[in-house]
Formats: C-alpha cells, sequence, structure tokens
C-alpha cells in the first residue's frame, strides 16, 4: 500500500509520461521534491534545483530513459527526478556528479520511501537493515566481504553492471573489482547504509526478465527460484557465487564451499561452509555425503540416494521469498522472516506448519547434539588426547589452544565429514525445514561413519530444549567469531 501523497497524486494521473512524452515542472514532481527527508540527503549543489521533466535528461541518458518508460513505475508518472531529485542545477551544467543524487547516496531508503513507507518500515527491522560492521570497516575493507556485506558495494560494483545492456559478464565484473582504487572501496563502504537495500533487489530503471511465480513484474534484478548449481560448483570463486541468478542465493550460499574429501583434508582450520548456506541446503547441496568404509562406499559423494537430496520445500514458487516474504494485508513483508502464521499457509495450516516445525526441529536438534556427543567420545578414545579435552574433534580455530591439539592430520576423515555436515546445518539455523529430507540423510551419513570408525554410540545426558539451543548456537558464534578475527 502506498502512503504518500506524492504517490496519491500519481494514481490519478494518467498524463504521458516518461521521457518522450510530459513537460516540466509536473505539480507531482514539485510535491515530491518538498518532501523533507527527500531533500535532506540532496547534496548540496542540487537543493535549489527545480525539475525539468524527465523529457530533459534523454539527449544525454538515452539508454535509462528507453528502458524506464516501459515500467509501470513511469506510467504513474515515477521517473528520474523522482529518485534522483530536480534535475535543471545539473542539466544546466550538462552533467556533473555533484549536482545531482547518485550512488551510493541514491540507495539510501528514504528515496523509495517517498512513496513505499510502509516497506520501508518493515525493511526498518529487518536484519538486512543492520551491517556487520566488522566486515564493513571505513577504510580497508575486503572486496570479497564486500560484496554480500555492503549494500553500495554489491548494488553499484555487482548489480549495475550486470543490468546493463548487454549484462557485463561475472569475469568482467571481477576485473573491475580487482581494479578499484581504495578511494574507492572506501567510498562504498563509507556509503553503506544496510547490508542490501531496495535497489540492491529490484532494478530502478527497468522492467526485468524475472518475474515472480504470479508472473507479475517487481523489477527483480535475479530469479525467485531455480535450482541451478553450476554456478555454485566447489571450489567457485567470488566472480561465480556472487553473481548466481537468485534473489538470495547469490548471497546466501556457502561461497564455493568444498565438501569432498580432499577439500576437508586441505581446509582444516574452520568450516568450508560460509554463514548463510541456504540456497545449497534448499537445492541439497554442500554436505558431505561419501562414506567409504573398509566394506566399500556406501554412497559415493554427489550421488545421495533418490528422494533425499531434496525435500518439497525446493519446489515453493517463489523458494525463499515464498516462506520469507509472504503477503500480508495485500502486501509484501519485507521484514525477511519465516513465521508459521503466515509464511506456510500456500500449503499447510498454520497449526499443521507450526506443529510440525516444531517436531522437526527439536528431532534435528537432538540428532546434532548426539552427533556431537560421539564425535567426542571419538576424541576422548584417542591415546594422543592425555589431556582428555572433548573438544579436539573440532576445527583448530574452534580450540581455545592449538597446544592442545598435536595436529590435524590426527582426526580421521569420518570425523571431518561429520563435522562438516555438522556445521552446515547448524549455519543453515532452519534445523530442517529448508530441507528436511537432506538434513536428515546427511546426519544418518555421518552416524553411519562414525559407526564405520567404531566409536561408541553413548550419546550422553538427554538435554532440555533450551540446552540444546544454547549448545547450538554456542557453536554458530565460535564461527562467527572466527570469520570476525580475518
Ligand atoms: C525508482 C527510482 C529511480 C528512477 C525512477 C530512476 N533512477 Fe536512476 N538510479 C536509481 C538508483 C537507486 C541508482 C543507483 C543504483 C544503480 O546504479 O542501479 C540509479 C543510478 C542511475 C545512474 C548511474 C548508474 C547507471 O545506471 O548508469 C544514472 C545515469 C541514472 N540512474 C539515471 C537515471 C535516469 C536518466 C532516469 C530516468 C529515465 C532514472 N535514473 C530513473 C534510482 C532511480
Ligand atoms: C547535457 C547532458 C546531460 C543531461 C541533459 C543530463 N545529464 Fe546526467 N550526466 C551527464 C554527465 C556528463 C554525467 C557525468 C557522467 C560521469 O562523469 O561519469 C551525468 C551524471 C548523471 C548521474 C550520475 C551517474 C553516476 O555515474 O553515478 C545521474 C544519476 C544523472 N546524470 C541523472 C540525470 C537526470 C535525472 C537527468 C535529467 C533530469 C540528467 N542526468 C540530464 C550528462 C547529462
Ligand atoms: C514517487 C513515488 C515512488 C517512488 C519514489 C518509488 N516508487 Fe515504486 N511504485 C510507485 C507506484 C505509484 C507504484 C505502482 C505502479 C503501478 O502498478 O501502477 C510502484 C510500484 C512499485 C513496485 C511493484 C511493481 C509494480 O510496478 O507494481 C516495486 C517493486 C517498486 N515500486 C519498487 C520501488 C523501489 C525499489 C523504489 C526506490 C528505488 C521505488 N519503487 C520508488 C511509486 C514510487
Ligand atoms: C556470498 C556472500 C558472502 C560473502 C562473500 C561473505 N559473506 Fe559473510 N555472511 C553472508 C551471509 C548471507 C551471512 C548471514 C548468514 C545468516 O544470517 O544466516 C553472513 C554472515 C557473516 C558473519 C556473521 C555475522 C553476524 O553477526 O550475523 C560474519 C562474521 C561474516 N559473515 C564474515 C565474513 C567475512 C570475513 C567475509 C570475507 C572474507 C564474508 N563474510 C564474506 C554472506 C557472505
Ligand atoms: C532481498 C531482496 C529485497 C529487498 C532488499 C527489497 N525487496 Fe522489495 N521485493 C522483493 C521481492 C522478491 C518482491 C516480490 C515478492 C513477490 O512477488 O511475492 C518484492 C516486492 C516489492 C514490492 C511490491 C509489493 C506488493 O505488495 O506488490 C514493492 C513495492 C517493493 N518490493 C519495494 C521495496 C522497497 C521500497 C524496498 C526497500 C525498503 C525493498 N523492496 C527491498 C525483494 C526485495
Ligand atoms: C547482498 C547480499 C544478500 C542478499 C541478496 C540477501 N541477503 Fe539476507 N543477509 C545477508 C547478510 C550479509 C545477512 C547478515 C546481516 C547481519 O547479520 O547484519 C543477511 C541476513 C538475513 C536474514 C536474517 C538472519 C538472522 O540473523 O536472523 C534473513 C532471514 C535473510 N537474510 C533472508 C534473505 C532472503 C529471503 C533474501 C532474498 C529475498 C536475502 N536474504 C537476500 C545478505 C544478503
Ligand atoms: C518452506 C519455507 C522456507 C523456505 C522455502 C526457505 N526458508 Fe529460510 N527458514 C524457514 C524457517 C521456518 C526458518 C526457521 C525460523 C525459526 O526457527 O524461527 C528459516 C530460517 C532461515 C534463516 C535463519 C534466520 C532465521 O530467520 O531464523 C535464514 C537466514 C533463512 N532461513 C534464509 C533462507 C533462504 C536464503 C532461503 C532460500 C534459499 C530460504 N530461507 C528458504 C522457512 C523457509
Ligand atoms: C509450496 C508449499 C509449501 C510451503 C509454502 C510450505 N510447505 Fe512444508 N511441506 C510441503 C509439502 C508438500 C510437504 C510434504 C508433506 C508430507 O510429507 O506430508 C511439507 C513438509 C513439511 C515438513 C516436514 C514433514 C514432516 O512433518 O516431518 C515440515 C516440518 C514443514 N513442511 C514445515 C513447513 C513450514 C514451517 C513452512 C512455512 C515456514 C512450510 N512448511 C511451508 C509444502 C509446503
Amino acid at each position: 500500500m502506498l502512503t504518500c501523497a506524492g504517490a496519491v497524486l500519481f494514481a490519478g494521473v494518467l498524463v504521458a509520461a516518461g521521457c518522450g512524452g510530459g513537460g516540466p515542472n509536473h505539480p507531482q514532481v514539485a510535491a515530491l521534491t518538498t518532501a523533507l527527508q527527500f531533500k535532506a540527503i540532496l547534496p548540496a549543489a542540487q537543493k535549489s534545483a527545480t525539475p525539468v521533466g524527465a523529457a530533459a535528461c534523454k539527449p544525454c541518458h538515452a539508454a535509462n530513459c528507453t528502458t524506464q518508460a516501459l515500467t509501470a513505475h513511469s506510467k504513474a508518472s515515477v521517473d528520474c527526478e523522482a529518485c534522483h531529485g530536480p534535475g535543471s542545477v545539473h542539466v544546466a551544467a550538462k552533467g556533473g556528479l555533484t549536482n545531482i543524487l547518485r550512488g551510493p547516496a541514491s540507495l539510501d531508503v528514504k528515496v523509495c520511501g517517498q512513496c513505499h513507507a510502509d516497506i520501508v518500515g518493515d525493511f526498518n527491522v529487518s536484519v538486512h537493515a543492520q551491517i556487520v560492521t566488522s566486515e564493513v570497516p571505513a577504510t580497508g575493507g575486503s572486496t570479497t566481504c564486500l560484496r554480500c556485506h555492503a549494500d553500495a558495494f554489491h548494488t553499484l560494483e555487482i548489480e549495475a553492471p550486470l543490468a546493463q545492456n548487454p549484462p557485463q559478464t561475472p569475469a568482467a565484473i571481477d576485473t573491475a573489482i580487482a581494479a578499484l582504487t581504495t578511494t574507492q572501496i572506501n567510498a562504498d563502504a563509507v556509503g553503506t547504509m544496510h547490508t542490501i537495500s531496495c535497489a540492491g533487489c529490484h532494478d530502478p530503471h527497468q522492467n526485468t526478465a524475472n518475474l515472480d511465480s504470479a508472473g507479475e513484474q517487481m523489477y527483480l534484478r535475479a530469479k525467485t527460484s531455480s535450482t541451478d548449481l553450476t554456478s555454485d560448483p566447489a571450489g567457485a570463486t567470488p566472480a561465480q557465487y556472487t553473481t548466481i541468478n537468485h534473489i538470495c542465493g547469490e548471497c546466501h550460499n556457502n561461497r564455493g564451499g568444498d565438501p569432498s574429501d580432499a577439500g576437508l583434508t586441505k581446509s582444516t582450520s574452520r568450516p568450508a561452509t560460509h554463514e548463510g548456506p541456504e540456497y545449497n541446503m534448499l537445492n541439497g547441496n554442500g554436505g558431505a555425503e561419501g562414506i567409504t568404509t573398509t566394506n566399500g562406499t556406501i554412497y559415493a559423494t554427489g550421488t545421495a540416494a533418490p528422494g533425499t537430496r531434496t525435500s518439497s520445500h525446493v519446489n515453493a514458487p517463489d523458494q525463499c521469498v515464498t516462506c520469507h516474504m509472504p503477503t500480508v494485508n495485500g502486501t509484501v513483508r519485507h521484514t525477511f522472516t519465516a513465521s508459521t502464521d503466515v509464511s506456510c499457509t500456500p500449503c499447510h495450516t498454520s497449526a499443521d506448519a507450526a506443529s510440525r516445525e516444531n517436531a522437526l526441529q527439536s528431532s534435528v536438534q537432538n540428532s546434532l547434539v548426539a552427533l556431537r556427543n560421539r564425535m567426542q567420545n571419538w576424541a576422548l578414545a584417542q591415546s594422543w588426547n592425555t589431556a582428555k579435552d572433548p573438544s579436539v574433534w573440532d576445527y583448530s580455530s574452534n580450540l581455545a589452544s592449538t597446544s592442545k591439539f598435536p595436529t590435524q592430520t590426527l582426526v580421521p576423515i569420518e570425523i571431518k565429514r561429520a563435522r562438516h555436515n555438522y556445521y552446515f546445518i547448524v549455519l543453515d539455523r532452519s534445523y530442517g525445514v529448508h530441507n528436511y529430507a537432506y538434513t536428515q540423510y546427511l546426519i544418518a551419513q555421518s552416524n553411519t561413519g562414525l559407526d564405520a570408525l567404531g566409536v561408541s554410540r553413548e550419546v550422553g545426558p538427554v538435554l532440555s530444549r533450551q540446552q540444546t539451543a544454547t549448545l547450538l548456537s554456542g557453536d554458530y558464534a565460535k564461527v562467527k567469531a572466527s570469520h570476525a578475527q580475518q
């Protein structure tokens, strides 16, 4: 629902709009630019400017004008100056970068908030409205981390080039990122207000090919549904995994983590999976599946038995968006939280979803704690573990002291696979909801591997739900801390 006065005006106005028509000084544009919040973010040189109409931009910005004219935005008279502010000074100067609202400042939610105030209200309470400050320092940020953690970097250095006609290739985007100066990188970091914001997901200039499952044009920069994993193979580079054609998967992926035995043997300091591997989990990919024992291979890596790779939830029509962005009171909710009262009702009743979620999560969490206890049993049984430290099954960065742990080469592949799967499920955080089949399959495979190793099946005392949750979130926090040190 649109709430600003400007938009109410637009709704009734059907004058020819866009770069081809309309004259200067549209009353609705004037009404918008007096919106105080918006005016406050305009650069100093633009404060005194007046609207000139979109046709005045066309001689110099033909491409943006041609595509924008085809949007429902333009048909409702939402044109260049609605988002970039009044253009008289910029046009008189025949261009310039300091007399017109541009990125990163134009990424402010206040731009869209002129007319979509209720969505901005949702958004402001979401985790995306925050930034992980350790990964987005004012100076010296890593261009790898900024790709997903800083809105300005993500939108201006990845999404805008992808939106060009023809789109830039991932390789070309990567080359351009590598050539950025420290000053440019710092400008993106300092200009970043959020992890991702409106224009990071919605192209402000054109209709896109990525309709939602109802066939509606939402200007989405990527698809809402995909089962493609070819752009996210084990060992994928940032150029690959940050351009996955999926509106959430381009960030919520395992960052090319390699779950093969070779990969798990090579990288032993921290989990091969980054926080938020939900795209991989949903599509049934990224776990250590292979169980090679003295009796032979049970399932080789990449060959999970039919019916164990994906669950029904991969078929939710808009995947993540179906559950995390339900339509509530006629508006798409932008808090990005899934909740059983509204998220699951396309398919379950709320009560059914809530009881299934509760039962599944509690069972998965108990299985994870049992698996963790078995890894501890293995640790305690090792003769070299003279200190009888139960934590030496873990990655080296998660151990309080490396001195208590001679070397990761003492950890057999069965433990390496089991701990990879344990952390993959802990970092996904849906505890089975994203993909109950694959989650349960990986736990079962891990246990089969530990059986083959002869590890005791003794799983220790039964914990309360609260104790279980605390234990698992403690392990999530350890991974976070190990990244924040990078
Ligand atoms: C709905 C808001 C909105 C509208 C309407 C809009 N823009 Fe933009 N524009 C933005 C935002 C946000 C950015 C920065 C993100 C990006 O580059 O996509 C931007 C970036 C730009 C850029 C720099 C990057 C690029 O794409 O080349 C130019 C030039 C530009 N806009 C011109 C225009 C012109 C000309 C029009 C009218 C035809 C227009 N814009 C309409 C919001 C808008
Ligand atoms: C006479 C030519 C001309 C006209 C007319 C013109 N511009 Fe520009 N515009 C430029 C030039 C030149 C630049 C600077 C490009 C650069 O240095 O990269 C620019 C830059 C911009 C940018 C910033 C682009 C970026 O890279 O961030 C935006 C946004 C923009 N113009 C919007 C508009 C809008 C909106 C209008 C109409 C109100 C308009 N321009 C009219 C020539 C023009
Ligand atoms: C000046 C008011 C105004 C501004 C600023 C504005 N919008 Fe809109 N927006 C509208 C109106 C009006 C519609 C409904 C158009 C229609 O369907 O007729 C709309 C519709 C939409 C839609 C739904 C698709 C559709 O066409 O119905 C999306 C998505 C959207 N806007 C995103 C954005 C984003 C992102 C920004 C900021 C970059 C933004 N809007 C800025 C007025 C605005
Ligand atoms: C492919 C996108 C992507 C890249 C690249 C990326 N991250 Fe992340 N990161 C995420 C996502 C998504 C989350 C949130 C996951 C969740 O909440 O489930 C996250 C979460 C985190 C967290 C935990 C934040 C918190 O407090 O919730 C830390 C710490 C972190 N990342 C560090 C890094 C570092 C360091 C780098 C660079 C070496 C990096 N990330 C690169 C996507 C990425
Ligand atoms: C992480 C991606 C993402 C971000 C960030 C995001 N949106 Fe959306 N938005 C979507 C998706 C996906 C849809 C379409 C959902 C659907 O069709 O079911 C949508 C739908 C919309 C709609 C159509 C609403 C309706 O009820 O028809 C508007 C308007 C909109 N977004 C505006 C915004 C604004 C304004 C912001 C910033 C405050 C924003 N979006 C931030 C992904 C995003
Ligand atoms: C530009 C990268 C990016 C995109 C695209 C993106 N996210 Fe995120 N998301 C992140 C990062 C990074 C975090 C963690 C931010 C923090 O901790 O401050 C996060 C956090 C979240 C959280 C909150 C996790 C928590 O800690 O509670 C949810 C839920 C979420 N994202 C869902 C989505 C959905 C659904 C989509 C697609 C519609 C999406 N995200 C698109 C980067 C992204
Ligand atoms: C079938 C519905 C469904 C689908 C599809 C789905 N999720 Fe979730 N997601 C959930 C539920 C339910 C939770 C757990 C919420 C809880 O325990 O409170 C969750 C948890 C999360 C979390 C952890 C933070 C939080 O909010 O609890 C993130 C991040 C997340 N999902 C992102 C995604 C992404 C990205 C996708 C698509 C790749 C996706 N989800 C697909 C339902 C879904
Ligand atoms: C697109 C339709 C769809 C949506 C949306 C959806 N589900 Fe499901 N879900 C299914 C189907 C189909 C099954 C398999 C039914 C069966 O096995 O009886 C299922 C199974 C489940 C299961 C595992 C089966 C079990 O009982 O062990 C859980 C848990 C579950 N759903 C929870 C949720 C939650 C929570 C949400 C919302 C956050 C949700 N679902 C959203 C279609 C959906």
